[in-house]
């Protein structure tokens, strides 16, 4: 089939390259020229494993096409997804969809033929019918389109792989014709046993919200279990695989950590309560997980004063990672982002390594340095900081690391066991253990 995405932003990327690795011809479009450019000779501007080899694979063979000619892109397309940002809007929590518009404004003016436009960005209940709205307001275009969602649940990190193993394909549309079409395109994944489900339009926008809220709950809830069992000296990882062994629980996503953070949960769980306030309908639920989620780097740097007595002053801190997860270079609403400028005004001294080489994230911040690698970064640390879990801070020697010398850990990410690290004689701190 000839697709088109438009935005070649983290999903439309991903999903792109994919859909031409499964023998689509694909193009591409972004109007940021300098991209289009890059992605032409095959750099990638987002840090993705495995990305780079597809996207030159495809590009070779030439099923993977870029260019910046939306109107053209459009008319030589059957299938014109729609995966540009869906940002909070300044000021507010609701989702920013003048980007999706503006783009179905374009397409509007470029239907020469019979086009299923699908949204995969993440876009409120309803915006489907906008922009149907926005297709009608050209009389031509009349049966000459159908609107579909098809949400994408793509994790940073693991996003071909999620691609390719989908748990579920969600398809949202109001005709059959479209179902049939789009059933089609995703075959391949579906004879490997991908699961394929079609339901109303309004419904599959409805599924996409309601997941990654359910999946920020899950986080935000064993984040809070953690908090009680570190008062009652219980380690939270009992509580996971407990909880996590019943079928109706899942024991996935019961990972206690430093809060939720990246482009998706923070961005989704405002949308999701704010669409629902314009139906007068309170989600009080993820609105506490909003609020709990949102003061989870005060209650663990109130964790870091009281394990430095509360002398931040002059003290050597060392982050070990920066972003949100494994991975990924994405710094998005990372506590990071929180907790290094509130320690650095506290007069700390910090050091941070990140295996993708984040050297400006806080240029700006005072008294925090990059360094390129752990054992320099924690070379004259007082504590040390593991922020993110990287596999490359899996399996660190501590007692070889700085002869000599005992640090304070603490493991934001439970990687380490209590029990060997202490007997190392290093004084070491964990998430609800
Ligand atoms: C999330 C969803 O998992 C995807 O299904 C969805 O497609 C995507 O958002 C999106 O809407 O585009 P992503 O943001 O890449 O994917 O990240 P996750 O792997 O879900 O992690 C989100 C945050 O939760 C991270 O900060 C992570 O460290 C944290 N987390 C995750 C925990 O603290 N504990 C866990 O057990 C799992």
């Amino acid at each position: 089939m000839k697709l088109c995405m438009i935005g070649t932003g983290y999903v439309g990327l991903v999903s792109g390259v994919c859909f031409a690795d499964l023998g689509n011809n694909v193009i591409c479009v972004d109007k940021d020229l300098k991209k289009i450019d890059l992605l032409s000779k095959g750099r990638i501007p987002i840090y993705e494993p495995g990305l780079t080899e597809l996207v030159k694979k495809n590009y070779k063979n030439k099923r993977l096409k870029f260019s910046s000619d939306l109107k053209k892109s459009i008319k030589n397309s059957d299938i014109i997804f729609i995966c540009v940002g869906t940002p909070t809007k300044k000021g507010g929590s609701s989702a920013d969809l003048s980007q999706v518009y503006n783009v179905a404004k374009e397409i509007s003016l470029s239907i020469n033929k019979f086009k299923i436009i699908v949204t995969k960005s993440t876009v409120p209940v309803t915006t489907g019918d906008e922009i149907e709205k926005i297709l009608l307001k050209k009389k031509n275009n009349k049966n000459k389109f159908s609107v579909v969602s098809n949400p994408e649940f793509l994790r940073e990190g693991e996003a071909i792989r999620d691609f390719i193993f989908p748990d579920r394909i969600v398809v949202g549309s109001n005709d059959k014709k479209s179902n049939r079409l789009m059933n089609n395109l995703y075959a391949p994944l579906i004879s490997k046993g991908a699961q394929y489900i079609h339901t109303s339009r309004r419904a599959a926008e409805l599924i996409k919200y309601s997941s990654n809220a359910f999946l920020a709950t899950k986080i935000t809830f064993i984040n809070e279990i953690a908090n009680l069992c570190e008062k009652t000296g219980i380690n939270v990882e009992d509580i996971s695989i407990g909880m996590g062994l019943d079928k109706r629980i899942g024991s996935r996503f019961l990972r206690a950590g430093p809060g939720y953070g990246g482009s998706c949960f923070p961005k989704d769980t405002k949308a999701i309560t704010s669409t629902a306030d314009k139906f007068k309908i309170n989600l009080s639920v993820i609105k506490s997980v909003i609020k709990s989620n949102e003061s989870r780097s005060n209650f663990l740097l109130n964790k870091v004063y009281k394990i430095l007595n509360n002398k931040v002053k002059n003290k050597r801190i060392t982050f070990l990672g920066v972003t949100f997860k494994a991975n990924t270079d994405d710094m998005r609403d990372s506590s990071s982002l929180k907790m290094i400028p509130a320690l650095s005004k506290k007069g700390a001294k910090i050091n941070y390594f990140d295996p993708t080489g984040l050297k400006k994230e806080f240029s700006k911040v005072k008294n925090v340095s990059y360094i390129d690698n752990i054992r320099e970064s924690v070379k004259g640390s007082d504590l040390v900081i593991i922020h993110t879990e990287w596999n490359d801070f899996k399996s660190i020697n501590f007692k070889n690391l700085v002869k000599g010398k005992k640090f304070i850990i603490y493991d934001m990410r439970n990687i380490y066991s209590p029990i060997k690290i202490k007997k190392q004689g290093f004084k070491y701190y964990s998430i609800g253990r």
